[in-house]
């Protein structure tokens, strides 16, 4: 059987990150946390005091890091340069700076090439805010899932209440929506539906619920 390009967009809390492991792992495909890599290069940023303005530093800082996938005992882990970044690279704090790095088109294009590199063979999901748009325009199968910034932000701050961390609700919807703001207004690939992609609200679903929908899609494709 062919093995496929899926893509997965969508803003935060949506949904993406769940749904896009559930399905690589029913599928045997690879799987591909593009927001991890932005977020390793913020945490890199800040390590180095790199400002998020100096365009010219965040591209030479592209071509020095190392940004890895690895298989954890319970789940996938990020590498950056050698050292497990997964925890330190979710924080609040790392969030909002990715919006800002996300936005330098010399870190975009870095990314963006590292993505084509690792899925260019396909069997493999990515999710992220332009796969279907920018990085894999030519995807099999694309989804973009949408739910109102509300449900994202209790979703969020339920997730980070579960793993201890001290949160306030209405914080984790404001900071939702300012990181809306940041992906959908950026110049530079911004968060936007392709228009062949596949529109699922998550609002009212449960994750087994917009995974059998998403299994439907890809089985429809596979008998086209
Ligand atoms: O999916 P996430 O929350 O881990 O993404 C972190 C940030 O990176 C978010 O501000 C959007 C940005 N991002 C992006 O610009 N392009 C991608 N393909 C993935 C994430």
């Amino acid at each position: 059987m062919k093995e496929l390009i899926v893509a997965i967009d969508g803003p935060s809390g949506v949904g993406k990150s769940t749904l896009s492991k559930l399905l690589s792992l029913d599928l045997g495909y690879i799987n591909l946390d593009t927001g991890a890599m932005y977020r390793a290069v913020a945490l890199a940023s800040l390590r180095q005091g790199i400002d998020s303005k100096d365009h010219a530093a965040l591209k030479q800082l592209c071509e020095k890091i190392v940004i890895e996938f690895v298989r954890g005992e319970k789940e996938e882990r990020v590498l950056l340069n050698g050292e497990d970044v997964s925890a330190q690279i979710r924080t609040p704090e790392i969030s909002l700076l990715t919006a800002s790095v996300a936005a330098c088109p010399e870190v975009r294009q870095a990314m963006v090439e590292r993505q084509r590199v690792l899925g260019a063979d396909g069997g493999v999901v990515l999710e992220g805010r332009d796969i279907g748009t920018v990085v894999f325009p030519n995807a099999d199968v694309k989804f973009f899932l949408k739910a109102s910034s509300e449900v994202r932000g209790q979703r969020r701050f339920l997730e980070l209440q579960t793993k201890g961390a001290d949160v306030d609700l209405a914080r984790t919807i404001s900071e939702v929506q300012v990181r809306d703001i940041a992906d959908t207004s950026r110049t530079n690939s911004p968060l936007r539906q392709a228009d062949d992609a596949i529109v699922i609200d998550t609002t009212d679903l449960n994750i087994a619920q917009v995974l059998e929908r998403m299994f439907t899609v890809i089985d429809e494709y596979r008998q086209s």
